[in-house]
């Protein structure tokens, strides 16, 4: 059987719509912190087991029979790498032979704060004795739907990104790389896909799409990483969360979203989704 953390969250469900193309859904455990969040996918024969990262006693019952294992990576900033090292052990201990790892581009000299957790669950990934794959996701284009919606309402992409590129993709271009992995057989142990989108763009690039794609004018207006955490927690955005985006932005700047290796499109054998497509589709809502 095939495990899939975070089965409720938006990367799960695409990777379990994913695997379900491929393989009967009974062999797919749903392993989940709220399985009342996941009646839908119980009732379309998934599997659907608990899997709290911050309850232990849930996860070991959760991988029994699983031979593989997709740990997504938990949305918890700062409590994460005591959570996947929870999973990782529960996995051992209920023999689980592979886990694939969603981590960030770049992991390993990656200038944002973010990747630091993920360095830290690699390493114990690497130490467990367990056979590990690393799908090191890059930006998703999602992450600039409500860009999208600011730019329409008030002419302007705000960010810190300077002229960085980024080299993102959809969710969904993530999570079909993340099903072909989990369904071959021949991906070597300790192999490192550093996953990105085909063509980069920087904010201008974006605003100029919105622009173009709207017929309002957008222009990109750069800021200091500082004030634009501030401005981010002006318009509501959590502290903590307005923190990690302008670092993200600054590591960006810096080309720490910026990927070429073409892991991606090999993966799911197609050209990745671009970014003016996205820009459509994100218009729409
Ligand atoms: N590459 C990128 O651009 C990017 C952007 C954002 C995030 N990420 C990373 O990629 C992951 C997947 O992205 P996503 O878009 O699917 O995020 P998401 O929709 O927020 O999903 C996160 C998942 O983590 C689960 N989770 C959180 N705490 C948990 C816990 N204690 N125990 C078990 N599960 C827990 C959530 O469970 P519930 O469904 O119960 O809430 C949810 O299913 C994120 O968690 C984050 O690490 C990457």
């Amino acid at each position: 059987m095939i495990a899939v953390t975070g089965a409720t969250g938006q990367l799960g469900r695409l990777v379990i719509d994913a695997l379900a193309d491929r393989v009967p859904s009974a062999s797919i455990v749903a392993a989940v912190r709220r399985p009342a969040a996941a009646a839908d996918l119980a009732a379309r024969g998934f599997v659907v087991r608990e899997a709290d990262y911050d309850r232990p006693a849930t996860l070991e019952a959760a991988f029994a029979g699983v031979r593989t294992l997709l740990l997504i990576s938990s949305s918890d900033i700062g409590k994460r790498v005591a959570q996947h090292r929870a999973v990782i052990a529960a996995a051992r201990a209920a023999g689980v032979t592979r886990i694939v790892y969603t981590s960030i581009l770049g992991a390993a000299d990656s200038p944002l704060m973010l990747a630091a957790e993920h360095r830290a669950s690699e390493a114990d990934l690497a130490a467990s004795g367990l056979e590990f794959v690393l799908l090191r996701n890059g930006w998703y284009l999602e992450n600039y739907q409500s860009a999208v919606g600011m730019a329409v309402q008030h002419g302007a992409v705000l960010g810190a990104a300077q002229s960085g590129q980024v080299s993102a993709a959809a969710r969904r271009d993530y999570a079909d790389a993340a099903a072909s992995v989990l369904l071959r057989d021949d991906v070597p142990t300790g192999q490192v896909y550093e996953l990105s989108g085909d063509s980069a763009f920087t904010m201008a690039d974006l605003a100029a799409e919105i622009a173009g794609a709207s017929g309002r004018q957008v222009s990109y207006v750069d800021m200091t990483p500082a004030d634009y955490a501030g401005r981010l927690k002006e318009l509501g955005l959590p502290d903590g969360l307005a923190d990690v985006l302008a670092d993200s932005d600054a590591g960006l700047a810096q080309g720490g979203l910026y990927g070429d290796s073409g892991d991606l499109a090999a993966l799911i054998g197609r050209p990745t989704t671009a970014m003016p497509e996205f820009v459509v589709s994100a218009l729409k809502g």
